[in-house]
């Protein structure tokens, strides 16, 4: 916030447009308030300068909003540089303006030090073995933040669909690519196994579907605790898109197709039994809302036991056989290869408790690799 005074007594300009996060008023003294990054300083000068021109202290008044506007601008021009891993300017906004800022500490050096900002060098120490089981899980699942979060759709034997988010989800390899989902024991069902896990061991399939702000809240309701057979595509008003076989000769998908998903199909040296043109996508339906969908088939899964060997977690883990990418977030990487475009992806996360997080204060670090040739480190990119 950047505030400038003068000493004038009687108020006579306010402006409060909607979208604009400055004021000014004058009482005992003019103070206008501005957020130094925009160009509001500027015009704070010319409102100035027409509420009053022939009053001094307003003239000055314009004359420093307008000094500030200048060295806002210089300081800008200043802190920006060029980001040599992908081209693009720190501190840009890379697009829609908001998303990308500088690097936090972009004077570091190898081997500076970089202190954490505490008083104390003091430390919780916590032994899982000795905590009451349910301490475990509010202080882990804030602590490992945020996560992504795989909407997970699957289907049962008799093609009743199921639809429930994960973050316990992540990728765990590209090559083939590979999903790991963690599936807690439910306490509702007898047999302890949450719906999609049951679905999952049945069919061998399911969808990762990911989650962006503008469908979060219909997302999130899926969690509840509905009974097994519900449908949670349906009670949330989420869209099944229908498969492929369904759909009309002109409306199908195709690999870079306009208007519709990109679609990414498997090498054919992967571990699935078909070749990449006949293999069909798994039943469970996508979620039309979702910008990118993942298609998997469960490859293995891994049984967490607690000290006294009950399950507590079912690992699935599944490959992804078919990967869909709608055109509206599918962006280019610096050697053209379709990427994900965060600007327009807006992915939500998982941190502790109820919290959801957005995607927010970017910036880029190229890595510091040693070539065979190299005797120093140097700064490359390994964007592609
Ligand atoms: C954002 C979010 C993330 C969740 N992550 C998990 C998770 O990783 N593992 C899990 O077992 N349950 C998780 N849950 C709870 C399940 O979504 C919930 O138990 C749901 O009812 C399971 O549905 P299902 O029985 O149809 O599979 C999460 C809930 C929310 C809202």
């Amino acid at each position: 916030m950047c505030p400038v005074r003068t000493q004038r007594r009687r108020q006579y300009w306010q402006y409060l447009p909607n979208k604009l996060t400055f004021h000014a008023h004058i009482s005992s003294q003019v103070l206008v308030t501005t957020s130094c990054n925009r160009s509001d300083t500027f015009l704070i000068a010319m409102a100035a300068l027409s509420a009053d021109q022939s009053r001094p202290l307003a003239l000055a008044a314009a004359a420093g909003a307008g000094l500030l506007y200048t060295a806002q601008q210089l300081i800008k021009a200043i802190t920006r540089r060029r980001d040599p891993a992908l081209g693009r300017e720190a501190g840009s906004s890379g697009g829609n303006g908001s998303l990308w800022q500088p690097n936090p500490n972009p004077k570091w050096q190898p081997p500076h030090k970089q202190p954490a900002p505490f008083g104390s060098d003091e430390m919780h120490t916590v032994d899982p073995a000795k905590l009451p089981t349910d301490a475990m899980y509010p202080l882990i699942i804030s602590a490992v933040v945020p996560r992504p979060i795989g909407f997970v759709s699957t289907q049962n034997s008799e093609g009743r669909g199921n639809l429930a988010p994960y973050s316990y989800f992540n990728v765990m390899a590209h090559n083939p690519p590979t999903v790991a989902i963690g599936c807690s024991a439910s306490r509702l069902r007898s047999h302890g196994r949450k719906d999609t896990l049951v679905n999952i061991l049945e069919t061998g399939e399911f969808v990762v579907n990911i989650m962006s702000e503008w469908f979060v809240e219909a997302a999130n309701h899926c969690c509840g605790n509905f009974d097994y057979g519900e449908d949670e595509m349906e009670l949330s008003g989420l869209t099944p898109l229908p498969h492929d076989n369904e759909r009309s000769a002109e409306s199908q998908c195709a690999v870079a197709g306009r208007g519709c998903m990109m679609t990414w199909k498997p090498p054919a040296h992967t571990s699935l039994d078909c070749n990449s043109t006949s293999c069909d996508h798994v039943k469970p339906r996508r979620v039309k809302e979702s910008a990118v969908q993942m298609e998997c088939v469960l490859r293995t899964t891994h049984e967490v036991k607690d000290s006294s060997g009950t399950v507590t977690c079912v690992i699935v883990i599944g490959e992804v056989v078919l990967m869909h990418v709608h055109e509206g977030v599918a962006g280019k990487s610096p050697s053209g290869k379709l990427i994900v475009d965060i600007n327009k992806y807006r992915p939500i996360s998982r941190l502790g408790g109820n919290t959801y997080g957005r995607v927010a204060g970017l910036f880029d670090l190229p890595r510091p690799d040693r070539g065979p040739t190299q005797q120093k480190l140097q700064y490359t990119s390994t964007a592609s």
